[in-house]
């Protein structure tokens, strides 16, 4: 149903090249290249950066918000998301690493059982995610943004609770008498990547002061854990996903310290059901799933 033009475009950018728009939508990469070439000329703006992957201009961003907002309510206008032409859509979130592996996936199989959503599940740190619902990326992200992006709903989810842990071995060595600015400047660090300022907006917290330990990126949360545990650094890692290596001796605090991140839901401010459905899902999981 959706503009033929406005299709390629958003083909183009969903899949990020005009190959892969191209099989997506039956047609040749020629055909996909006429129809944005058209959309471009017709508007008189370049809407798509050519490249590996194709990306949205200023404009191409606008306009892909648009052209999301208005399949969504198209599938529904139709009554029958899994009928919708072209297949059924999956339906673009982001979320953050941690609340992925820990309380977040009960939400999204539920829907999937009810109702057969399908879902293209962006990981993007809790402090940038309100970009890519700002750009038209994603429909919906968990953030640690309290406040509303332009056109859209803020929901609380709750606070994710985060300690600072290590082996008990690592413990020993490097904090004998706790946490403090000699030590946490010499302590080997694990750091998620490089959005990740949990650990030192911590170490500013108990030392203020702004400290360069040695440090590891290791962006997976299950490889985060293991790492503590094997003795490579220490990190901040939720309460929820230390309680079992905590109660198996692996892991051990270091301190008293924590950090309390509060998260939110944020998702457009459209009439669609599947939001809604979304939206509740999400706090009944986010409360069953230990944020407090
Ligand atoms: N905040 C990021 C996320 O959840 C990275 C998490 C950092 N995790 C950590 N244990 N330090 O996507």
């Amino acid at each position: 149903l959706l503009h033929p033009q406005l299709a390629a475009f958003a083909a183009v950018l969903d899949e990020g090249s005009f190959e892969g728009a191209a099989r997506r939508l039956s047609l040749t990469p020629s055909a996909i290249s006429q129809r944005v070439r058209a959309l471009e000329d017709r508007l008189g703006q370049v809407l798509v950066r050519r490249g590996s992957p194709c990306q949205a201009t200023a404009a191409g961003r606008q306009l892909l918000r648009n052209v999301q907002q208005m399949r969504l309510l198209e599938a529904e206008a139709l009554q029958d998301v899994a009928r919708a032409p072209g297949g059924p859509r999956a339906i673009a979130i982001a979320v953050n690493a941690d609340s992925l592996a820990t309380w977040f996936l009960p939400a999204l199989a539920a829907l999937h059982a009810g109702h057969g959503l399908l879902f293209d599940v962006r990981v993007e740190d809790q402090d940038h995610s309100a970009r890519l619902l700002r750009d038209g990326t994603v429909l919906g992200a968990v953030t640690a943004d309290a406040r509303p992006v332009q056109g859209c709903t803020v929901r609380r989810l709750g606070t994710m609770r985060y300690l600072p842990a290590a082996s008990p071995g690592f413990v020993a060595r490097h904090f004998p008498a706790g946490p403090d600015a000699a030590s946490l400047g010499r302590a080997p660090l694990l750091v998620f990547n490089r959005k990740d300022a949990l650990q030192e907006r911590f170490i500013r917290r108990i030392t203020r002061a702004r400290l360069a330990p040695p440090r590891h990126y290791l962006p997976s949360p299950a490889a985060f854990l293991e790492a503590m545990a094997l003795g490579m650094g220490w990190g901040m890692a939720p309460e929820s996903m230390l309680r079992g290596p905590m109660a198996r001796g692996e892991l051990r605090a270091i301190g008293a310290g924590r950090l309390d991140v509060p998260l939110y839901w944020q998702h457009w401010s459209i009439r669609s059901a599947a939001l809604a459905q979304l939206t509740a899902a999400l706090r009944a999981a986010a409360a069953q799933g230990g944020l407090r």
